[in-house]
This record gives structure tokens, C-alpha cells and sequence, in this order.
């Protein structure tokens, strides 16, 4: 199988691709990512000299030149997880995010239709249900009801796909995952923030006051889904893909302190998001009755490895904190402090 991965100089992206080559999900990975502040080429150090590995820079916004890649690739496939992803930038700039997540996910969909590609996965996320309420949680029927333009964005592009299926019968999947956690991951995400700032012996940024609860999920646990999907999935549905394993952001900033062997001296209540979803819950029932996927990783184990990644990794978490990635890392913690 050729596959074309958008995104996969990213977080779940090379994980992705990593996978797919060392496990033989398919024998050519064409890496379609235009490198923003969120893509890395480091990330995909592992199989750079795979013979069936190609990168390709490119914006996924321009049609054009998205379409010239799907006529000269003919891939059998496409995974698309090219996305702004980072809600607090989406507040802060929500330009890029409308252009790359809904525009970008146009010309992807259009290429695969016109070059008549089998096969598309359109990664999406559990925010678009936006908050939930306890005990309830959501399934693939549940409203859409995003709060942030990231979570508008993603809806948006997920309605666009489907609608790629039912007028144009693309086999398009849709998947919706929760937050994920593990290696590679950008430090402006609430776990590896908390890991970097925590191994400096920074403060540790808590928005409003932590109760917000967030459904865990492993990269690669999330990668073994979405390639069951791409196997196993039915045009035109959508897949959720949820970690089991709900906590709330200071119980999390807690285990990553004790992780680390740092005091909670270090937490900082700091002025909540605006917008923010108090809870995030959904069933991945559909996805496990249809492929028997399930996720594997507990949340003790996977936060102690992404924990060790990071203390064995503080090179590359340096090199995406300075230098070029700079005035992005900053984003974050200063936008509190205001
Ligand atoms: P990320 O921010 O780590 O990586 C995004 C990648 O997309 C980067 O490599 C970036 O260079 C690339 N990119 C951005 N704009 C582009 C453009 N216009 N053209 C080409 N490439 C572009 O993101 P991530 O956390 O790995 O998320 C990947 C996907 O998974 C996204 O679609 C996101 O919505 C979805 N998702 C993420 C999570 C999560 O917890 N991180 C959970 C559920 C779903
Ligand atoms: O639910 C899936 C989504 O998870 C993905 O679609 C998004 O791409 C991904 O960014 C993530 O969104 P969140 O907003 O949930 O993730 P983030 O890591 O930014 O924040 C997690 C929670 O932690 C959220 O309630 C906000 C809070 N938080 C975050 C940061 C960065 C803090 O309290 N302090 C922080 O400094």
C-alpha cells in the first residue's frame, strides 16, 4: 500500500508514519507537511533512510499543487492529520487554524476525489461535542457543539468529508480522538508542558481551577486505531477513539510532579481559557465492535514513558524552545499572564 500522510512531521502524525513503516501498515509513506512551528523533520529521525519513505513540503491549503501530487503519487490512500492543532492559539489567532483545518482539508478531499483515491481518514477530535456533561458521554450521534475555533474548524472539516462521501461516494472515514499524550509531543500541550517546565523547575501554569477533565489516550494507541479504521472502517461513518481513562487537569499536573520528583510548590493557578470545556467524555464502543480495537496503554505507565522520554530527550525539547520555535513556545504561558 502508498500512502499519503498529511501532518506527519507532527506529534501523532510521526508517530504515525514510524509505525506504518516498522510495521509494514504499508511499504511507501509519502509525508506531506508543510512545516510550521509543530513540524519537526527530527521527529521522523527513526526511518529517514527507510527506502520507502519520501517527505514532501507543502501547504495543503494550495489546491493546485496538492492535486499534482496526488496525480504523479496515485496513492492507494490517504491519513490526513495536517491540522493546527492548539486551541489556546486558535483563541489567540484564529486565521491560520479556519485556513489550514477547514480550507486545507477542501483540497485534500477534492484531490482525492479527482484523482480518484480508495481510501481517505479524516483525524478529527472528541471537542467537537464540545463540553460534556457528567454522566453523559458522547457517541458518534452526539451533537456538534465546538466552543474554540479549533474545535469549530475540525467540525466544520469533518461535516465537509462526510459530505465528500454521501455526494461523491469518497470513501472517507471520519475519526474523533481524544487527548493524546506520549514522545514527541510539542511543549505547549498540558503534559509535556508540564514535564519541561517541572524538569526546569518553572512554574506549571494551571488554567482557572483544574477540575477540567480530559480523556487520556496513548500516541500510539491512537495510531493503532486509526490504522484499524483505515482497514476496517466503513465510508462515510465516524469512528470514536477515547483512552478510558478520565482525570482532571490537576490530578494529572500532580502524577507528572510526582513523575518527576518535583514539589507542588511549582503549581500556579493562572486565568482560565476562554471558552474552556469543562469535560471531554465519549464512547470508542462503535470503533471496538467494528475492528476489536481497544486501547492498551495505562495511564501510569504511559505518563512514566513519555516522563523518561522527555528527561532523555531535554536536546530536542531545548532545540523546539528557542531558535525558530521560540516566539510559539512563548505563546502560551504569557497569554495567562495577561
Ligand atoms: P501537531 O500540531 O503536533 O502537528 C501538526 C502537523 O501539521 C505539523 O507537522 C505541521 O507542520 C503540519 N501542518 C500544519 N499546517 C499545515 C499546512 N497548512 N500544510 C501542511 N502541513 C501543515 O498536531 P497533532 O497533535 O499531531 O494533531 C494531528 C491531528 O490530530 C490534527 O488533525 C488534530 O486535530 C488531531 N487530534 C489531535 C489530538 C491531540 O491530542 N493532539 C487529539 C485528537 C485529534
Ligand atoms: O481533546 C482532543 C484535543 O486535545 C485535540 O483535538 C487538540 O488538538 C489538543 O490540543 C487537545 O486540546 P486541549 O485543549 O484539551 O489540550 P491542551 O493540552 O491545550 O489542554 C489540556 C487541558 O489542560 C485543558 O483543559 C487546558 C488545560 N491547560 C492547558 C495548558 C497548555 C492548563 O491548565 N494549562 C496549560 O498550560
Amino acid at each position: 500500500m502508498k500512502l499519503i500522510v498529511t501532518g506527519g512531521a507532527g506529534f501523532i502524525g510521526s508517530s504515525f508514519v514510524r509505525m506504518a513503516l516498522n510495521e509494514g501498515w504499508a511499504e511507501n509513506v509519502v509525508n506531506v507537511d508543510k512545516l510550521t512551528y509543530a513540524g519537526n523533520l527530527d521527529n521522523l529521525h527513526p526511518i529517514a533512510d527507510h527506502p520507502g519513505y519520501n517527505f514532501v513540503q507543502l501547504d495543503i491549503c494550495d489546491g493546485p499543487a496538492i492535486d499534482d501530487l496526488f496525480r504523479s503519487e496515485s496513492p492507494d490512500a490517504v491519513v490526513h492529520f495536517a491540522a493546527e492543532s492548539h486551541v489556546d492559539r486558535s483563541i489567540h489567532s484564529p486565521a491560520p487554524v479556519i485556513l489550514t483545518n477547514f480550507n486545507g482539508s477542501f483540497a485534500l478531499l477534492e484531490a482525492a476525489r479527482l484523482n480518484k483515491v480508495a481510501r481517505f481518514v479524516h483525524v478529527s477530535t472528541d471537542e467537537v461535542y464540545g463540553s460534556i456533561e457528567p454522566p453523559h458521554e458522547a457517541d458518534e450521534t452526539y451533537p456538534l457543539r465546538a466552543s474554540s475555533p479549533y474545535s469549530a474548524s475540525k467540525a466544520a472539516s469533518d461535516l465537509l468529508a462526510l459530505s465528500y462521501s454521501t455526494t461523491y461516494k469518497l470513501n472517507v472515514s471520519v475519526t474523533r480522538a481524544s487527548n493524546n499524550y506520549g514522545p514527541y509531543q510539542f511543549p505547549e500541550k498540558l503534559i509535556p508542558l508540564m514535564i519541561s517546565n517541572a524538569f526546569e523547575d518553572v512554574s506549571l501554569p494551571v488554567y482557572g481551577d483544574g477540575q477540567q477533565v480530559r480523556d487520556w489516550l496513548y500516541v500510539e494507541d491512537h495510531c493503532h486505531a486509526i490504522h484499524a479504521v483505515l482497514e476496517k472502517g466503513d465510508g462515510g461513518e465516524v469512528y470514536n477513539i477515547g483512552g478510558n481513562c478520565s482525570l482532571p487537569n490537576l490530578e494529572v499536573v500532580r502524577r507528572i510532579l510526582r513523575a518527576t520528583g518535583k514539589g507542588e510548590s511549582l503549581i500556579q493557578r493562572v486565568a482560565d481559557r476562554p471558552g474552556h470545556d469543562r469535560r471531554y467524555a465519549l464512547t470508542s464502543k462503535k470503533l471496538t465492535t467494528k475492528t476489536g480495537w481497544e486501547p492498551r496503554m495505562d495511564f501510569e505507565t504511559g505518563l512514566q514513558k513519555t516522563v523518561d522520554w522527555y528527561r532523555a530527550n531535554r536536546d530536542w525539547v531545548q532545540r523546539v524552545k528557542t531558535g525558530e520555535y521560540r516566539q510559539f513556545y512563548d505563546l502560551n504561558y504569557t497569554s495567562r499572564q495577561a
